[in-house]
C-alpha cells in the first residue's frame, strides 16, 4: 500500500490535535506529517506516534516551497478560504472543516457512511460537514434508504468544544468562578473576551453562530442545507441549536417523519446494521446515551427510539455522539481513507 505525506493545518487547535490521534487510530498510511498552524505556535513541537514534530507557519510561502499528498484543515473559514484554493492549484487534496466550502456545488460534503460515491479524483477541495449534522445524517441515513424522510424536526445541546480552545477554557474558568465564589450569586459580570454572547456556565445559550435574516442562526441553517445536500434536497429539515455548559459530546433530540410506517424494532434493527451506529435504548434498565460516556468514543450513539403518537409515521429519537470525533477528526480521516482508495 502506499504511503501518504500528509499535513495538519490548525494542529494545535482542539479539533486538529484530535485528527492527529485519529490519523494513528485508525492507522492511515503516513510516510511524512506535517503540522502546520500560525505564526503564534511556529517552532512549538507536538507529539505523533510518540515522535516529536515541530509546528510550522501556514504561508503561501509554505505552500509553494512544500508538496504533501493532503491536507486536512481545521484552521477556521477565513484561513481555509485564503489558503486551500493555492493547494488546490498545486493539486494538492484538501479535506477541510470550516464551513467555507461546504454549500459549493463543486465541492464533495461527505460523511463516507452516506455518499462516498461523490468523491472524485479532480475535486481537491473536500469539506468535512458540521459536527451536529454529521452525527444527525449518520443516524438517519438508514431510514431514509428505507423510507424515504419527508421532515426532520431537530433541537441540539451542543458542546463548547465545537466552538474550538478558547470556548472550552471559557467554560472552566466560569465554572471555576462561580462554584469558587459565592454559589448563590452565580450569573457572572460579561467580559468582551468570551467566545460565547453570554455566560455559559450554569446556562443554555439558543445562539450558536450569528443570525440570519430569517430568524435562524447560521448554526442552524447550516444543519437545514447540510442535511438536504446530503441525504436528500427534498426532505423539509428545522433546527434549533442550543450551546450547553458540557466539555464534549453533542445531543440531538430528532423527530423524523417518514413517508411510510416503519415500526420502533424495524428502526432499531436498520440502525444496529449501520456501521458506526450503536443502539443504546433500554429505558427499563435506564440505558440511553449521553454526553460525557460519548466522549472519546468513536461511535454514533442512538436511543430513546420512540413512536410520535401525535403525527402518522412519525417518531423520536436521541442522538450522541463526540463532536470532535464523528463530528469532526474522525469524519475527516475517515474521508481521507475513502480518497486514497480513488486517487
Ligand atoms: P494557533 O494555535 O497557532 O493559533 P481552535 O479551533 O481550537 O481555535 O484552533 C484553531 C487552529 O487554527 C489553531 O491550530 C490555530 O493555530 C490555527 N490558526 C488560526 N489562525 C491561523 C492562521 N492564520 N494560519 C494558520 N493557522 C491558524
Amino acid at each position: 500500500m502506499k504511503n501518504y505525506k500528509v499535513a495538519v493545518a490548525g494542529a494545535t487547535g482542539a479539533v486538529g490535535r484530535e485528527m492527529m490521534k485519529m490519523l494513528e487510530a485508525l492507522n492511515f498510511p503516513i510516510s511524512e506529517l506535517r503540522l502546520l498552524a500560525s505564526s503564534r505556535s511556529s517552532g512549538k513541537k507536538l507529539l505523533f506516534k510518540g515522535k516529536e514534530i515541530t509546528i510550522e507557519e501556514l504561508s503561501p510561502e509554505w505552500i509553494a516551497r512544500n508538496n504533501v499528498d493532503m491536507v486536512i484543515m481545521s484552521a477556521g473559514g477565513s484561513v481555509s478560504e485564503k489558503y486551500s484554493p493555492m493547494f488546490r492549484d498545486k493539486k494538492i487534496y484538501v479535506i477541510d472543516n470550516s464551513s467555507a466550502w461546504r454549500m459549493d456545488k463543486n465541492v464533495p460534503l461527505i460523511v463516507p457512511e452516506i455518499n462516498p460515491e461523490t468523491l472524485s479524483k479532480d475535486k481537491y477541495i473536500i469539506a468535512n460537514p458540521n459536527c451536529s449534522t454529521i452525527q444527525m445524517v449518520h443516524a438517519l441515513a438508514p431510514l431514509h434508504r428505507a423510507v424515504p424522510i419527508k421532515r426532520i424536526i431537530a433541537v441540539t445541546f451542543q458542546a463548547v468544544s465545537g466552538g474550538g480552545q478558547k470556548a472550552i477554557l471559557e467554560l472552566e474558568k466560569e465554572s471555576r468562578k462561580i462554584v469558587d465564589g459565592n454559589f448563590a450569586e452565580k450569573k457572572l459580570s460579561g467580559s468582551d473576551f468570551s467566545p460565547f454572547p453570554h455566560q455559559i456556565a450554569f446556562n443554555c445559550i439558543p445562539q450558536i453562530d450569528v443570525f440570519m435574516e430569517n430568524g435562524f442562526t447560521k448554526e442552524e441553517m447550516k444543519m437545514v442545507n447540510e442535511t438536504k445536500k446530503i441525504l436528500d434536497p427534498r426532505i423539509a429539515v428545522s433546527v434549533t441549536c442550543v450551546r450547553v455548559p458540557i466539555f464534549r459530546g453533542h445531543s440531538e433530540a430528532v423527530n423524523v417523519e417518514l413517508s411510510d410506517n416503519l415500526s420502533v424494532g424495524e428502526v432499531r434493527r436498520l440502525l444496529e446494521n449501520e456501521p458506526g451506529i450503536k443502539v443504546i435504548d433500554d429505558t427499563a434498565s435506564l440505558k440511553y446515551p449521553m454526553a460525557i460516556d460519548s466522549d472519546g468514543k468513536l461511535e454514533t450513539f442512538v436511543g430513546r427510539i420512540r413512536k410520535d403518537e401525535s403525527r402518522p409515521n412519525s417518531l423520536w429519537m436521541w442522538i450522541v455522539s463526540d463532536n470532535l470525533l464523528k463530528g469532526a477528526a474522525l469524519n475527516a480521516v475517515q474521508i481521507a481513507q475513502k480518497l486514497i482508495e480513488i486517487i
